[in-house]
């Protein structure tokens, strides 16, 4: 029995997040220079996102750079920018083509205008697919996000326009850059590390979280099933007992 028949088809996480992490040890023991790590880990982008879209995923939110990855040495800081205009150069027919609708989260206005503008009319071009969305994280980190919410949330009351008490999870989660999606089921996080570092803090509560050691150059199809199996494995209480899950799947 192959992995792909393994996985139960009527219970695909509808939202997959993902924390491509570890192109840079992928290339140091190739001896290769590090921006040869992301610009494989860019090919792996565009299977996974067709493998995820064949398995009924209805959103892959994908970590490509995080607010504190401006730290980075500028060189790397602009093979990667660059990589991102070549990837929305290379990727958007193919996009169109397959229903692969892009959306872009983060404070992408610290990026080059020119990887501003591809993005955006990559996000014009593909607005119509209905197959999967694609939501690219970039120059994204959560308490950016949050803190960038909560300014929102106090200009909108200091003008009277919502009143401080209205304010809920759902308003919160309204102002956040996630607003359209639903929150991610499943947390990928490849190479070895097991942490957030920044990442969807506010979507991520009830989320199943997976880690494996691989590389993301080194991510398949076949590792993506291993982690929706193993999700499939779980239950999700969200805070009740076993006995009360059970029942209510059996209503
Ligand atoms: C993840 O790979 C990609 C980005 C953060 C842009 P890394 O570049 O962090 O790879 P490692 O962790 O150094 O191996
Ligand atoms: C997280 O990877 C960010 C992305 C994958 C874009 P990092 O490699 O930057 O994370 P840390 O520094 O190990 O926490
Ligand atoms: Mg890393």
């Amino acid at each position: 029995m192959s992995l792909v028949e393994k996985i139960d088809l009527q219970r695909v996480p509808r939202h997959i997040a993902i924390i491509m992490d570890g192109n840079g040890r992928w290339a140091k023991e190739r001896n290769l220079d590090r921006s040869q790590g992301h610009r494989k880990g860019l090919d792996i982008v565009h299977e996974i996102t067709n493998d995820a879209a064949d398995l009924g995923v209805e959103c892959l939110t994908l970590y490509a750079f995080s607010t504190e990855n401006w730290n980075r040495p500028q060189a790397e800081v602009d093979a990667l920018m660059a990589l991102v205009v070549y990837g929305i150069e290379r990727e958007t027919p193919g996009m169109i083509e397959n229903g692969v609708r892009l959306s872009v989260i983060g404070d992408t206005s610290r990026m080059p205008l020119e990887v501003q503008q591809r993005l955006q009319k990559c996000i014009e071009d593909t607005a119509a697919g209905t197959r999967i969305t694609l939501n690219l994280a970039l120059s994204y980190s959560a308490r950016w996000e949050i803190t960038h919410a909560a300014q929102q949330l106090a200009q909108e009351a200091a003008q009277g326009i919502i009143k401080p008490e209205e304010i809920d999870d759902k308003m919160f989660a309204s102002r956040l850059t996630t607003a359209q999606l639903s929150d991610p089921d499943l947390l990928i996080r490849t190479g070895g590390e097991q942490r957030i570092s920044n990442f969807l803090l506010w979507q991520l509560s009830y989320a199943e979280f997976y880690f494996t050691d691989e590389y993301w150059p080194d991510f398949n199809k076949e590792s993506l099933c291993k982690a929706i199996i193993d999700f499939q494995n779980r239950e999700r209480r969200y805070g009740k007992t076993s006995e009360q899950v059970q029942s209510n799947d059996q209503v």
